[in-house]
């Protein structure tokens, strides 16, 4: 089953308030090119690129990076030119260049479900940074008593929205199940069809499996890795992180 159904993607997966221009000032506030890791339908690299930046956008899902250059297509020609798309895993790739700059938005570092995932990845991409380069990216940590007490979702019915192609109402039903241990959540989402009569016309469903990290075992995995911690905060407008929830960071290579 897929984690993200590309063709419910942009309606669903909005990100998190404030993400596309926090990304977007980091690149004004460094310039220099910038590896996307997780760009997935490039809701965060086409900004990037309006913006002037040359962004890699590097994705393990094919569908999605179909998504992402059928949408860059769509683009004036001097965007188009500063965009390239690349299909790997962000444990284990080499694209034989280096980056002022590495954005991973939207939480795309909790896809690595384990502690050795999360250092091949932040090994490889420190091999991709230029000395003093920065690593900027987003994560989100459950509050412990959350964790025990209603982190855990039946399924039950989320949001709905109009599909552009088909003009069809889908609705999104989401659950969550989650293992403390392992620090792991797993979300289910179906995405069903309905007519105007409220008939059910198809169904899509997915499956998310992410792992959330404590700022600690995170200041740990950075330093091992050659990281020097610059800031971490708790929202995109620059908020005191306060022990849980978002975790925006910004780390340099040393
Ligand atoms: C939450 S989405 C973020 C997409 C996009 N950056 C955004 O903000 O909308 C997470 C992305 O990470 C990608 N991803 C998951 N595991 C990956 C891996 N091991 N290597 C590269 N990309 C991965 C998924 O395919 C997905 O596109």
């Amino acid at each position: 089953m897929r984690a993200y159904p590309s063709r419910f993607y942009d309606r669903y997966f909005v990100g998190v308030e404030g993400d596309v221009d926090f990304y977007v000032g980091q690149f004004h506030s460094g310039n220099g090119a910038i590896l996307e890791v997780g760009c997935g339908s490039g809701r965060i690299t086409l900004p990037l690129a309006r913006a002037g930046a040359e962004v890699v956008g590097l994705d393990i899902d094919d569908d999605l990076l179909s998504l992402a250059r059928a949408k860059l297509a769509q683009e004036d020609r001097a965007t188009q030119g500063r965009v390239v798309f690349v299909e790997a895993d962000m444990t284990d790739f080499d694209i034989g260049r280096r980056f002022a700059q590495i954005h991973i938005p939207y939480r795309t570092f909790q896809h690595l479900l384990t502690p050795i995932d999360q250092i091949n990845a932040l090994e490889c991409l420190a091999d991709h940074l230029e000395e003093g380069g920065l690593l900027v990216f987003d994560t989100f940590d459950p509050l412990a008593e959350f964790v025990d007490d209603g982190f855990n979702a039946p399924l039950r019915r989320d949001t709905d929205f109009i599909d552009g192609q088909t003009g069809h109402q889908v609705v999104v039903w989401y659950s969550r199940d989650v293992d403390p241990d392992e620090q792991i959540f797993e979300q289910e989402m179906v995405f069903e069809e309905v007519d105007t009569a409220g008939k059910s016309l198809a169904r899509t469903f997915a499956r998310l499996t992410l792992r959330w990290t404590s700022r600690w075992e995170m200041e740990h995995l950075l330093a091992g890795c050659g990281f020097a911690v610059e800031t971490l905060r708790g929202d995109f407008s620059q908020g005191v992180y306060p022990g849980y929830g978002n975790q925006v960071w910004v780390v340099r290579k040393e």
